[in-house]
Formats: C-alpha cells, sequence, structure tokens
C-alpha cells in the first residue's frame, strides 16, 4: 500500500467553481468572467514558480491576491475593497469534484495512506478541506508552506515522503495538473494523471505512471 498524496486545487478542487463568485462582484459578460478565471488561476501559478526560483516565497494565499491584482488590473476591473475580499475568499468554498470523496474513502479503506498534498498554506487547506468535507476522509495534510518553496521544486515532494515515513518510491501523487506530474515524477515519487480533458502529458519530465479520466477512475485502478 502506498501513500498517496492528492493535489487539492484542480484536482480534488474545482478551481473555476470561482466564477460564480466573479460574476455577482464584476456585473461582466459571461465570456470576461471566463476570461478572468482563467487568467487568475494561470497568475496565480506563474507567480508560485516565480517566487519560487526568485527565493522570494510567500503564502500560497498571497501569491493567489497577487495574481487576483493583476488581472483585475488587466482587465481594467474594480469590484472595491470589499468585492476583492469576497472574490478571495470563494477560494476557501470551492466545490469539489463530485466524485472526490467517494474516491479518498474507496482509497483509504483499500488501505493505502491518503493525504493532501498541495501548494496551498495550511490555514486555506484546513479551510476548504473542512467546507467540502474532505477532511472526514483525509489522513492528514501537507503542504508546501512545510518546505518554503512550491511544487514543482522536489523539497517539496521529497518533504512529503519523509512526512509519510516512506521512500518516494512509495509514494504517489495524484494531480491533474500535468507540470505537477511532471515535477513529482522528476523527484522520484509515482504518478497517478488525472487527465480530464484528454491534454498531452508534459513533454518535460517523466511521463504519468497511471493516467485515468476521473478521480472515480483512479480509485478503481489503485484501490
Ligand atoms: C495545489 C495547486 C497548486 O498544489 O494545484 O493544490
Amino acid at each position: 500500500m502506498a501513500g498517496l498524496c492528492f493535489d487539492m486545487y484542480g484536482t480534488l478542487c474545482d478551481t473555476s467553481s470561482v466564477s460564480d463568485r466573479l460574476a455577482a462582484e464584476l456585473d461582466v459578460s459571461e465570456t470576461l468572467v471566463d476570461a478572468v478565471d482563467r487568467t487568475w488561476r494561470q497568475k496565480q501559478l506563474q507567480y508560485s514558480y516565480q517566487v519560487a526560483l526568485m527565493d522570494a516565497y510567500e503564502p500560497f494565499w498571497n501569491v493567489t491576491e497577487r495574481a487576483l491584482a493583476y488581472t483585475l488590473d488587466q482587465y481594467e476591473l474594480d469590484p472595491g475593497t470589499e468585492g476583492r475580499k469576497r472574490i478571495q475568499e470563494a477560494y476557501n468554498h470551492l466545490d469539489p469534484f463530485p466524485d472526490a470523496a467517494e474516491a479518498l474513502e474507496r482509497l483509504g479503506d483499500a488501505g493505502h495512506d491518503v493525504v493532501v498534498l498541495s501548494n496551498g498554506n495550511p490555514a486555506m487547506l484546513e479551510r476548504l478541506a473542512s467546507n467540502t468535507g474532505l477532511d472526514a476522509h483525509l489522513d492528514g495534510i501537507i503542504s508546501a508552506d512545510e518546505v518554503k518553496t512550491f511544487k514543482p521544486a522536489p523539497d517539496v515532494y521529497e518533504n512529503a515522503a519523509d512526512r509519510l515515513g516512506r521512500d518516494l518510491g512509495e509514494c504517489r501523487l495524484v494531480s491533474s495538473n500535468a507540470w505537477d506530474i511532471a515535477g513529482a515524477g522528476q523527484a522520484g515519487m509515482g504518478t497517478g494523471w488525472v487527465n480530464r480533458h484528454r491534454d498531452p502529458p508534459e513533454a518535460v519530465g517523466p511521463d504519468p505512471d497511471v493516467v485515468a479520466r476521473s478521480l472515480s477512475e483512479l480509485a478503481d485502478r489503485l484501490a
């Protein structure tokens, strides 16, 4: 049985579920809401890689706030201070993917250690796990904040293996983010890619060990 490390944002929870809050606060067309949603997420990831490389770590909550500020600036939108806070707060209330709880439960029942391994800082991860009820199906939460850098830096995957008391090869990262899969594979961790949109794998880093179309299919394969 393995230590299964689940990515949170985009894998267990749907980051695009912020779009309802964006629509309510911004009062713009659906097309613009989609563009803001996409740019916010892209900038959030880009800034996480950037601050890690720049050796200027700050918690993922702050990185997410900076990405929101950039995005609102780019589209010349101003929901006001309270509106911004409410938009950012949506990150604590993302929708879990419909098969997330059941997949975690099944894999736990099969004897795996089931944890979250995320770039999120502990406070935001705990809040989201509790708000979604996913915490009931988890053996723990491991944050990149423990090593003050972000995935795909190898330190983050190595720290997770240490925390689980296992070798990297006895752990598997489960993620929908192809870049995360490439990073975990490069660090020596096993990988399970939840490829919901039939994307190609990354052209850098090792290919995923296991590929599934949903968390539920992944649980079938690994349970
Ligand atoms: C996570 C995001 C960044 O680590 O996907 O949960």
